[in-house]
């Protein structure tokens, strides 16, 4: 990461505003969107800039922005930097999803750990949808385990229900669109709108990607090469079916997940019936 963007003067100063005079730690830099750690002493705080060239990304941060701001356990502050657009909001402390089941990944070791985490994620996006929220981007990296509960992140693509997209939606992660939400995103009769039931199943597919190390579905099995389809012909194959992936390490969760990604989305369960099911998993 030698020519990280730069981060701008103006978010810096909103950042010390909160946190005192700050150190920047660089985490991501990717598609025309960076974000920082910015930590002082008196608190830490995440930087995301949106600064591509054709304004896309400083236009989804505004809106993520927006998100953040009409969310009560959240704050933003939100500003310019000549064309692109920057937030700052709280650092939310822990490990994500990905990194929690790091050690389930390896053995049998952690899984009390993942498994509190699993049902801590699916309180938190069934709180999130109870307040009329679909995320539309669930993923391993979206999570994050806070001494407080788990906490979603990356609003980018998030809708409240009942109102209108507000640019064309696509689908978050590709391996983690849900057959239907596929169908439709393929079909182009737009607006394709984020759901709470499209998120149950990136939900689940979150957890069994964090349990095995692999996205849910077995492309080779389906003889599809991922590096070489494209994200429309990944998502006419999920639509018409795709079987999971065979290994099980953990048999008894993977059995609740993978109800989830097979059953049709009517039946599937929600986010807080998910995790009554996971409760009942054994270690
Ligand atoms: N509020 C936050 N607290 C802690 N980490 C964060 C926060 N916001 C972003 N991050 C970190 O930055 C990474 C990228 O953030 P994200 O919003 O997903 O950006 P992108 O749009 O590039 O996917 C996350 O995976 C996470 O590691
Ligand atoms: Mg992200």
């Amino acid at each position: 990461m030698g020519d990280f963007t730069p981060c701008p003067p103006e978010a810096v100063t909103a950042a010390e505003i909160i946190c005192g005079p700050v150190e920047l730690r660089a985490i991501t830099d990717r598609r025309g969107s960076a974000v920082w750690k910015a930590t002082g002493p008196l608190g830490a705080v995440a930087v995301k800039l949106g600064y591509s060239a054709d304004g896309v990304t400083a236009e989804i941060t505004t809106r993520e922005a927006a998100v953040l701001d009409a969310l009560p356990d959240y704050t933003v502050i939100a500003g310019r930097s000549g064309p692109d657009v920057w937030y700052v909001t709280t650092w939310l402390d822990g490990p994500s999803t990905w990194d929690l089941f790091e050690p389930v990944r390896k053995g049998p070791d952690g899984r009390v750990t993942a498994l509190a985490g699993a049902v801590a994620l699916c309180r938190a996006v069934a709180e999130f949808h109870a307040a009329g929220w679909a995320h539309g981007d669930l993923q391993p990296a979206h999570g994050i385990h806070t001494p407080a509960g788990a906490k979603l992140i990356d609003f980018a693509l998030s809708l409240r229900q009942g109102t209108l997209p507000w640019r064309k939606f696509e689908g978050g992660m590709t391996h983690l669109v849900s057959p239907e939400l596929a169908a439709w995103i393929n079909s182009g009769l737009q607006p394709v709108e984020p759901s709470p039931t499209a998120d149950v199943y990136a939900l689940a597919g979150t957890l069994w990607t964090c349990a095995t190390g692999r996205w849910p579905l077995d492309y080779d099995a389906a003889s599809i090469d991922v590096q070489l389809t494209s994200p429309a012909d990944l998502r006419k194959a999920i639509a018409a079916g795709i079987p999971l992936t065979t290994e099980r390490p953990w048999p008894q969760l993977q059995s609740a997940l993978g109800t989830v990604l097979t059953v049709p989305a009517a039946d599937r369960p929600t986010a807080a019936e998910l995790g009554d099911l996971l409760m009942d998993v054994q270690l």
